[in-house]
């Protein structure tokens, strides 16, 4: 079972290691990892899973920012609602999938969002249909559909999910 840890700087190198397998073998990132500094940079609080001390897993909480779909989704229909996160930078290793890592991951990220006093949404590509199956069987809700848009003239379609309320 994986244990789950506050990411330090330390940790980059080896996360980055795990984004290249996932990114061979599942096309997430959809942007590449040519550069990391952008995907492992800006965010609040993340986390990463570790088997037998290795890491295998990684979460991000980011602050909510025009520049996500989701966040753009939820304030066109809640224009009054200012507390939301971003959770995202979510991959798990090819061979420790399957074993409850993400949502482990998923659930701390919560955890301190509500600790903020925030409510977490996040988009999914519609090809990525395990994260989808996983964000609905944590009771996460579907509140709209978007377009990812991305590099020169890349897009794809999205759904956006609020975090359940406690
Ligand atoms: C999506 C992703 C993060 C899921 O990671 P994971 O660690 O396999 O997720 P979990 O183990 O928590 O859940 C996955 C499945 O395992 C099942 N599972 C969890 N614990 C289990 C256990 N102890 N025994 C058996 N099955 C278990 C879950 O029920 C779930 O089943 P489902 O696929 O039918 O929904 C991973 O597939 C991944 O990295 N994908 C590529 C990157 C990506 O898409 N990121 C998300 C972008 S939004």
């Amino acid at each position: 079972m994986a244990a789950i840890r506050l990411r330090t700087e330390g940790d980059i190198e080896a996360c980055l290691r795990v984004l290249r397998t996932v990114y061979d073998t599942s096309g997430y990132p959809v942007e590449g990892v040519e550069d990391p500094a952008l995907f492992f940079g800006k965010d609040e609080a993340s986390w990463v899973a570790e088997v037998d001390n290795t890491i295998v897993g990684h979460v991000s909480l980011a602050k909510a920012s025009p520049d996500n779909v989701a966040v753009v989704l939820w304030q066109q229909q809640h224009p009054e609602d200012i507390h939301t996160s971003v959770l995202g930078r979510l991959f798990v290793h090819p061979n420790n999938r399957k074993g409850g890592t993400a949502s482990k991951l998923i659930n701390t990220a919560v955890e301190e969002a509500r600790r903020r006093g925030r409510r977490p949404v996040m988009f999914a590509l519609v090809k990525d249909q395990d994260a989808i199956r996983l964000y609905r069987r944590l009771g996460w809700q579907r509140f709209g559909n978007t377009v990812y848009k991305w590099g020169d003239g890349n897009e794809m379609a999205a759904e956006c999910f609020a975090s359940p309320v406690p």
